[in-house]
Formats: structure tokens, C-alpha cells, sequence
């Protein structure tokens, strides 16, 4: 397999680095901006050096950003060549066209990095998906906002303070508010959501609230109540459809969820015959994501192609009611008091993150049974 990289970054360099310790696979140009010098690669400035090369088979794009990675990836597949790229935001942005493109040009499209870093979740996905009905996916998808709300809930850390930290670790986007608003776990739930169920979730259905309005005083509620706040994406088959969103949700301190520490994702699904599956592990980091993209390449090379047969358009419903901690300004039916927040009745999660929206002050967690 011979291989052009596009970016040479944090994940681009790994996968350089393991890639070198292989006898099947071997990157033998490398699209960077800046210049490097590299012994067995050559740099190359403009991406048609790449296209047009024929000696090429494969595209790792680590590049990040949706443009110009979604131009290159598309013209990568139009080229023939198998596309293996750790970016979320561009796998769950242009599902619609990017799947349907590789399919018709019968190339691989991997992106088993793309969700849960080193954990082999999409792929694992694809092998629950073979022999079950899957009921439900998700949980903790983002390490930046992990980190965060670790630190405040076992070292009393104030939010500010964490978020700095988490950006120093080098866990955080290069845009920090893509992690703690939840867009980075927004596009991870709509990608596992759309192979486990083999749908193209329409964007606008899936409601989505972070951790930034987060304050100490709700830490401390929770811990008086047994509870520790977590940030879950969420993706659930209903009755009639299925749920689909990202919000912050209260789980008992004796969960499994609960006990994730640092920057470790925890990620679940729950097959009608399997049952739950957790898997567990680094989320980012240059060496466990490149291990995932190598991964990708090793199954490309077998001559697998993406998770899931591309699914038909379809909106998440969201009806599913919950009961939540609301801190600030809700005057809809209560059913506990938590000394300055309330636990409310019955609410549904569209409704909920209706009220969020014209509640700037408001925090909400959904209270998970
Ligand atoms: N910023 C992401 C996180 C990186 O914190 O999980 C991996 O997607």
C-alpha cells in the first residue's frame, strides 16, 4: 500500500512514525504546508502532486478543518484512491455525499478515529451491527469536557482553570468552544448514530447543550445528592424512531460512568442480543488516534469499505421525557428542591433544549435513571 498524508500534525506525524515500522505500508508523500524534510517521503506543497500520482492507492487525511480536507478527500476518492481521515467534522458533515461518492467509485472510506481516538468504536460498530438490532450508543465522547468536569468534581477545580489545563494537555480543539458546547461529541453521537442504525440523521434534529454555563455550586449539589455530571451524546432507537442529542446528564456516583477519570472516554452500546458493551480508553493523543487510523489502513488494505450501508434521511424525534436539574428560572412542574436548583417533572428532551435556548443563564442536566 503506498500512501500520501495530508497534514503532518499531531496525528499525521504518528501515523508517519508507525507506518515506518511496516514492510506492507509505507507513506511515500506527504502534503504539509511548511517545510520538512523527511527521509523516505516526499513533501509536496500542492495536492495535485498527489492525485495525480497513480502510484498512490490511499489518502490519510489528518489535516482537520472542513475545508479544504472535504475537497481533498473528494477528489481524493474521484481519483480512485481509498480515504482513511480522523476528522469528525468532516466525516459527519458531508456523510450525505462523501459515502455515497466511495461507494460509487468502490473505494475504502475509513474513519474508525474519528470517534473515540484510540478505541475501536466505529469498528466495533460495524461487528455489533452484523448480528443484532442496536438499541442504544454513546456516552462520554469528548476528553476536554471530561477533563473539566473531573477536575471541578474531585479537586474542586474552578471551570476556567480546568479549561486551561485540558488546552495545555493538548486535549482541547484548536477552537476550545467546539469541546465544552458540545459540537465535538454532537458530530461524534450523529456519526456512531448514523452506522449503528444505518440512517442520515438530518443535522437541525439533534439538540445539543455543553458544559460551559456550568458553575461550582451545581458540582457541589450534585455531590450532596450523590450524583456526578457527566457530558453523554446519546443515541437511542424508540418506538417510532429514534432520540438522538448531547447534554450534560447526572449519573449515580456508583456508575460506570461516573468513575471516568482525566481525559478517558467511555463509550456503550446496547444490542438486543449483546446487551450493553462499554468500551474505554483515550479519545485523542497523537499515538492512540494514529493507531486507529493504521488500523483503518491494515482493513482497507483487506478490502473492507465503511461501517454501514449508507441509510435514508431521517430526523431524531426526540419525545423520549426526562427529569432534570434546572439551576435558574424554570417555572414549569417541580418535583424536588435542591437548595437554589430544582429537579422538574417530566420534560421532554426537545422541549428542554427549547427552554435552554431562551434561557442563557440557565443551567440543565438531564437525570439519568
Ligand atoms: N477535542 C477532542 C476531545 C479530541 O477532547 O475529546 C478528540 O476528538
Amino acid at each position: 500500500m503506498k500512501i500520501a498524508l495530508l497534514g503532518f500534525g499531531v496525528v499525521g506525524r504518528g501515523v508517519y512514525e508507525i507506518t515506518r515500522e511496516r514492510s506492507d505500508m509505507q507513506v511515500t508523500k506527504v502534503l504539509c504546508l511548511e517545510d520538512i524534510s523527511l527521509p523516505d517521503a516526499q513533501a509536496v506543497k500542492n495536492i495535485r502532486d498527489i492525485l495525480e500520482d497513480d502510484s498512490i492507492d490511499t489518502v490519510v487525511e489528518a489535516m482537520g478543518g472542513l475545508h479544504p480536507a472535504y475537497e481533498f478527500v473528494r477528489a481524493a476518492m474521484e481519483a480512485g484512491k481509498n480515504v482513511v481521515s480522523s476528522n469528525k467534522a468532516l466525516v459527519c458533515t458531508y456523510y450525505r455525499e462523501l459515502l455515497p461518492l466511495a461507494q460509487k467509485m468502490g473505494v475504502g472510506f475509513r474513519s474508525t478515529a474519528a470517534v473515540g481516538g484510540g478505541i475501536g468504536w466505529l469498528s466495533e460498530l460495524e461487528r455489533a451491527r452484523r448480528v443484532q438490532t442496536l438499541r442504544q450508543v454513546g456516552g462520554i465522547m469528548n476528553g476536554t469536557c471530561n477533563y473539566i468536569l473531573d477536575n471541578m468534581t474531585r479537586l474542586g477545580k474552578d471551570y476556567t482553570e480546568a479549561l486551561k489545563q485540558a488546552q495545555a494537555l493538548g486535549y482541547a480543539e484548536a477552537n476550545p468552544t467546539t469541546d465544552v458546547e458540545g459540537i465535538d461529541t454532537w458530530h461524534k453521537i450523529i456519526l456512531s448514530s448514523n452506522i449503528a442504525f444505518g440512517i442520515s440523521l438530518d443535522f437541525d434534529s439533534v439538540p445539543v447543550a455543553g458544559i460551559s454555563r456550568i458553575l461550582a455550586e451545581d458540582i457541589r449539589r450534585f455531590a450532596a445528592h450523590g450524583r456526578v455530571c457527566k457530558l453523554l451524546g446519546i443515541g437511542k432507537r424508540t418506538e417510532d424512531g429514534f432520540s438522538v442529542y448531547v447534554q450534560p446528564a447526572l449519573v449515580g456516583q456508583d456508575q460506570l460512568e461516573a468513575n471516568v477519570p482525566m481525559n478517558y472516554n467511555l463509550i456503550t452500546f446496547v444490542g438486543d442480543i449483546s446487551d450493553r458493551m462499554s468500551f474505554y480508553g483515550q479519545g485523542a493523543g497523537r499515538y492512540p488516534t494514529a493507531y486507529n487510523v493504521v488500523q483503518d489502513l491494515v482493513d482497507v488494505a483487506a478490502g473492507k469499505g465503511f461501517y454501514a450501508p449508507y441509510g435514508v434521511g431521517t430526523k431524531a424525534d426526540n419525545t423520549e421525557t426526562l427529569s432534570w436539574y434546572v439551576r435558574g428560572g424554570w417555572d414549569g412542574q417541580i418535583s424536588e428542591d435542591w437548595d437554589g436548583a430544582v429537579i422538574t417533572g417530566k420534560v421532554s428532551v426537545a422541549d428542554m433544549h427549547a427552554w435552554l435556548k431562551t434561557h442563557s443563564d440557565a443551567f440543565a442536566a438531564s437525570v439519568q435513571e
